[in-house]
């Protein structure tokens, strides 16, 4: 008899025990008269011995790496001393054969391989260590963002992606055919957000957003997670506070899930210190034009960030690496800000905006103020060059029972590059979509 368990099970608490476990080859070194396996199962790893009469030369051909295969055998402690990688081991006394695999994986790819074959042969790479703690830690971490959005008295809701209308300008849409009308896929759901106050209050979707983004980063994908919030009733300083909470809130959680995990992927993992630094846009101008960050060079001569320029995000990322800590950098000039962002009511040229700076990454969260007045917003659009109409049902939001409000967008992919200590964006995806890549 044999109690079918999870690797996750496998404790000294059942030792002595005889179990059956069924997993993947993560590793195997068959030698003359001992056999170790390192079994995968999805909830962990478990280092697996074999001995005896099972030992055979033919187990080369069969016991490799990625097959699949159902091992029967007591667990033990091993012996105080011995360097194991786990608090129990398997001694198998019968094993079976449930799929087998090919060494020609050993060829697909190694440790020198090009990063383009990687993400070809991405299916493959996900099962690797760090990959499969990675995608780990992606699943707690929507958890977490999930559960800190419940705990705290938001609704989720799920807009639609195939959307008519667009959110942030027109220059990074994916146009498609809808049955012969011309569609997009969605860069944000923001507006369809905004009509959810007045049905759930504080409103919040995790929902696909996609961007034709011509430029190749180290941050920028096609397709991300987007997590997105609205609130009505709501100051700016409040919507810095509540997207302050909601990172810190989050990151204590992932500590709290799977603090192992986590250190193991990132062993800087840091819940960050509050409050976060803010930091207006003309106070950024002023820092660059201090600590020598140049707009530009004309001829050899530096030239000065002033008023109404754009920061690039390389140079936004140096004042961000200089200040070395979480910045909301704030209240943008409205040319460089989307049509809907409200104005502050102490100064008509800045628009109540933000975007959280991290070190290392730049900008993980955006978000800003909205324009609660129909005939402002109806201007706004008249200055973008947009037609409303086909916006009624988000203009509407203003003419039946408007409200002060504001919300925010966090890209779930630039968060986790950010919290978990990764060098590119590409790594915390399943299967990444970035400009040379729709594939697999
Ligand atoms: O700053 P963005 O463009 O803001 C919006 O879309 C607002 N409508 C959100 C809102 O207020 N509801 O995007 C928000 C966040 C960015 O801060 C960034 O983290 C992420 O979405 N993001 C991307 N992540 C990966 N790849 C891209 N190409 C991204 N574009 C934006
Ligand atoms: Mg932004």
């Amino acid at each position: 008899p044999a109690k079918e368990v999870k690797i996750r099970d496998c404790s000294p608490k059942i030792q002595g025990q005889r179990v059956h476990i069924k997993g993947w080859l993560h590793e195997a070194r068959i030698q003359k008269s001992v056999g170790f396996i390192k079994l995968r199962d999805g909830t962990g790893f478990l280092q697996c011995v074999l001995t005896g009469d099972l030992v055979h030369p033919s187990l080369h051909d069969v016991l490799i790496r990625e097959a699949t295969v159902s091992l029967y055998g007591t667990l033990t402690v091993p012996p105080p001393g011995k360097k194991a990688p786990q608090d129990v081991e398997l001694q198998v006394d019968y094993w079976q054969l449930i799929g087998e695999s090919n060494v020609d994986l050993e060829g697909i790819i190694n440790t020198e391989s090009h990063v383009d074959q990687m993400f070809d042969q991405r299916h493959i790479v996900l099962r690797g260590t760090r990959a499969s703690a990675i995608m780990k830690m992606r699943s707690l971490a929507m958890k977490a963002f999930r559960d800190h959005f419940y705990d705290n008295g938001y609704f989720e809701v799920t807009p639609p992606t195939l959307v008519n209308t667009f959110c942030e300008g027109g220059s990074e849409l994916f146009t498609l055919d809808f049955f012969g009308s011309p569609a997009y896929l969605t860069q944000s759901s923001q507006l369809y957000l905004e009509t959810m106050i007045p049905v759930v209050g504080d409103a919040f979707c995790i929902a696909q957003s996609y961007r034709a983004e011509a430029s190749k980063t180290r941050r920028h994908l096609a397709e991300f997670t987007h997590i997105e919030v609205e609130s009505p009733f709501i100051k700016f300083d409040d919507l810095l506070d509540r997207i302050e909470f909601l990172v810190c809130d989050v990151a204590e959680r992932l500590f709290k899930l799977d603090k192992d995990l986590l250190l193991t992927v990132n062993p800087n993992a840091k819940i960050p210190e509050r409050p976060f630094m803010r930091m207006n846009y003309e106070e950024g101008i002023k820092f660059c034009r201090e600590n020598k960050i140049y707009k530009s060079e004309e001829n050899g001569v530096p030239v000065h960030f002033e008023f109404g320029d754009d920061i690039p995000e390389a140079q936004e990322r140096k004042m961000n690496d200089m200040i070395g800590k979480p910045i909301f950098f704030c209240r943008f000039p409205h040319e460089m800000k989307a049509f809907y962002m409200a104005r502050c009511p102490e100064d008509d040229r800045l628009t109540e905006s933000t975007d959280l700076l991290m070190p290392g990454v730049g900008e993980i969260v955006g978000g800003s103020m909205r324009i609660a007045n129909y005939q402002q917003l109806m201007d706004a659009y008249k200055k973008e060059g947009l037609d409303p109409s086909q916006y009624y049902w988000f203009t509407d939001q203003r003419k039946y029972g408007t409200c002060p409000h504001g919300g925010y967008g966090l890209g779930f992919e630039r968060f986790l590059t950010w919290f978990l200590g990764e060098e590119h964006i590409r790594n915390v995806c399943l299967y990444p979509r970035m400009r040379d890549r729709c594939s697999p």
